[in-house]
């Protein structure tokens, strides 16, 4: 299939925006990995770097186009997400779900996810971020996104991670697999995009 080959623009979302957060760590080590890969142009949303309020406007970003009032602050993050072909979203575990900065910033978007595939990188405490990939699997769904089946989660990250790597030796190939995957719904969807709008 054409496009499986070619490099793929990924952008990987760091989800948590807690005060001496550990997911930059996590997010730089996705993206060294990624770079490492080949198959990708890679760039990195912080979600901490933008404005993401809880109030949203009146209407539905799903139907607003690109007249939706975001702030100005918010202006990057929805840009590069217009513009990736694959997503990895790197998320902690609050609660048994997801960090309210991730749902913040994807209710304030949805056309830019659509047809496209998401992978996840989770990190927490006994269950590894699991149950947040869990939610974050249903949400994306209602979004037209296509969720990857190989995740790479971290139990126990904070014994488990040493120096801003994970201690498990086999976590590079569990990446590359990920990746590998990722690559081939990126360039399957893409040229399934290109070929004929997405009817929905
Ligand atoms: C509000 C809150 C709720 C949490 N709930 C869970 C949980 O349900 N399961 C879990 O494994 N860890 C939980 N944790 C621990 C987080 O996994 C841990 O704090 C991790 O460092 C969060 O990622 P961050 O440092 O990037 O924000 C919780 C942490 C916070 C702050």
């Amino acid at each position: 299939m054409e496009n499986t080959n070619t490099t793929h623009r990924l952008l990987i979302v760091v989800a948590s925006v807690r005060e001496g957060r550990f997911g930059p760590v996590v997010g730089d080590w996705v993206a060294q990995r990624a770079r490492e890969h080949g198959g990708f142009a890679v760039e990195v949303a912080d979600l901490a770097a933008y404005d993401i309020p809880l109030a949203l406007p009146a209407a539905s970003p799903k139907y607003a186009g690109a007249d939706y009032p975001r702030p100005a602050g918010m202006a990057a993050l929805t840009e590069a997400l217009e513009r990736a072909d694959a997503y990895v979203v790197v998320t902690p575990e609050y609660n048994h779900s997801y960090p309210a900065s991730l749902k913040a910033a994807i209710d304030w978007h949805f056309t830019q996810w659509t047809a496209k595939p998401v992978a996840f990188v989770s990190y927490g405490g006994a269950a590894g971020g699991r149950h947040a990939v869990l939610h974050l699997e249903n949400v994306l769904t209602e979004l037209h996104a296509v969720t990857i089946r190989d995740g790479l989660a971290f139990p126990n990250y904070f014994t488990a991670w040493r120096d801003g790597s994970p201690l498990d030796t086999e976590a590079p190939a569990y990446a590359k697999t990920l990746l590998d995957q990722l690559a081939w719904w990126a360039g399957a969807l893409r040229t399934a995009r290109e070929t004929a709008p997405y009817p929905g």
